[in-house]
């Protein structure tokens, strides 16, 4: 007998094949956090000996923290909010579920500042392909674009961007601009690597990377920016992951998928240490993070090399595919809530999303202005939103639940110990963040 179709979530279709799955997952997972924060920490915090924190907790977060999210949003049909509708609906205070609103605006709140981030980004791009980023100083070029309601124009075309991609009936575009930018992120970002590689004084950056300071591993900030930064880069939100989950086939095995994902993740964020450090170091340039490594050191370094526009254009190009998919995947959280909770559309439920984003947005354009709602949503918004997340699932709806769906689609079951290390190592560490990330302004 052919199997019962399975319902599918909010009627927006679901991923066709398990790559597509896992391809959209590693679009939502690589972004900024991967080009711009982890080159600086490998190196900062111990260089190839911070790998040994910062592998076990992505393992760790892989293992328990992305499949759970994953499979609320399967169970459950649904995205964000019905998905915690679906946790709260048997305890003591159903109400709870509600507080599934704050996960939500907090991807809300990061598809809004990335969008203006990701249009900087695409400024550069512009500026590399026609010269002007090369004509005066990379300070002076991004200062054009980071006053108030400074970027208007690359904001508009990278929500129009978004909303291209996401104006459908169905997830299956996602799933094919996923399979199509990814790779091409990948290769790029080799291409890149490969070509700092032969730079003089390339080696510096090497030493840098990997030579390992095996005494910062008894420094606890050590620790604390492992975990922070396993945590951000795997999009662990209580939103954007559960509703990718939400279109996902019970015949694939949840664990397998969440542990790829994290593969290439840390694949992605080495790649990009690889193309950015060596060449910072060849140039003799004090290592850093953030925008200023983005928008001012990389054109210098580009400005310096041979055919420098050639390969600026191909490095903001990359930037810009990972941050897209990152972008379409906090938007597809607020669309299928929408659609959800007001049954409409979900060409409205897109088109009012990417709305609201552009109209908070815009007054956030100046550069200070989008650093303090950025600090304010990731140090305080998604981390609450991830321990929501994780109480949500392993307490309020309970292991057995949690471990059916899991189990549905593996060849064996889940280990005993699958539970403990959920219940008793990853649900504390999600609070722990919690409470780091306010204490040191910032983790993830
Ligand atoms: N994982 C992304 C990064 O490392 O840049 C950030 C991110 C994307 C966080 C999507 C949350 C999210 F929903």
């Amino acid at each position: 007998m052919k199997q019962k179709k399975q319902v599918e979530a909010a009627g927006n279709g679901t991923f066709g094949s398990k790559w597509g799955f896992v391809l959209a997952c590693v679009g939502s997972a690589v972004g900024l956090g991967n080009i711009w924060l982890f080159p600086y920490r490998l190196g900062q915090y111990g260089g190839a000996a911070f790998l040994i924190p910062y592998l076990l907790f992505i393992f760790l977060f892989g293992y328990v923290g992305l499949s759970a999210e994953f499979g609320i949003g399967r169970m459950a049909r649904t995205g964000t909010l019905g998905a915690y509708e679906t946790c709260w609906k048997d305890a003591k205070f159903p109400g709870g579920g509600k507080l599934g609103w704050i996960p939500l605006i907090g991807s809300l709140g990061i598809a809004t500042g990335y969008a203006i981030i990701i249009g900087w980004v695409l400024r550069s791009l512009f500026g590399s392909l026609s010269g002007d980023l090369f004509q005066m100083q990379s300070g002076a070029y991004f200062s054009q674009a980071t006053g108030n309601f400074g970027s208007i124009f690359w904001h508009i075309i990278i929500l129009s961007i978004a909303l291209l991609i996401l104006f459908t009936d169905s997830v299956v575009r996602i799933e094919r601009v996923s399979k199509i930018l990814m790779p091409v992120f990948f290769l790029l970002f080799t291409f890149l690597a490969v070509r700092v590689f032969f730079l003089q004084g390339a080696l510096e950056g090497y030493r840098f990377l990997f030579i390992p300071k095996w005494e910062s591993l008894l420094q606890l900030e050590t620790w604390v920016m492992a975990m922070g930064q396993a945590f951000f880069t795997l999009s662990i939100t209580g939103s954007g992951m559960i509703v990718y989950g939400a279109y996902l086939d019970r015949k694939e095995d949840i664990v397998k998928a969440s542990l790829q994902t994290s593969v290439f993740d840390t694949l992605a964020a080495l790649l990009s240490a690889l193309a950015i450090m060596p060449a910072v170091f060849a140039f003799g340039i004090q290592p850093t993070a953030g925008p200023s490594l983005m928008f001012l050191v990389i054109p210098d370094i580009f400005r310096q090399i041979a055919f420098g526009r050639v390969f600026a254009c191909i490095f903001f190009f990359s930037v810009l595919l990972a941050g897209i998919t990152s972008l379409i995947n906090m938007f597809e959280a607020v669309i299928e809530s929408l659609q959800h909770k007001h049954k409409i559309s979900r060409k409205t439920a897109a088109f009012i999303s990417v709305a609201l984003s552009f109209v908070i947005g815009v007054f956030l354009e100046n550069e200070v202005n989008v650093g303090k709602f950025m600090d304010f949503i990731t140090i305080l918004v998604v981390p609450f939103g991830a321990v929501f997340g994780a109480v949500s699932i392993y307490y309020i709806l309970g292991m057995n639940k949690i471990e059916d769906e899991l189990n549905c689609g593996r060849t064996k079951k889940l280990p005993k110990h699958y539970a403990v290390v959920a219940k008793y190592v990853y649900v504390p560490i999600t609070i722990l963040i919690f409470i780091l990330g306010i204490i040191y302004k910032g983790i993830g």
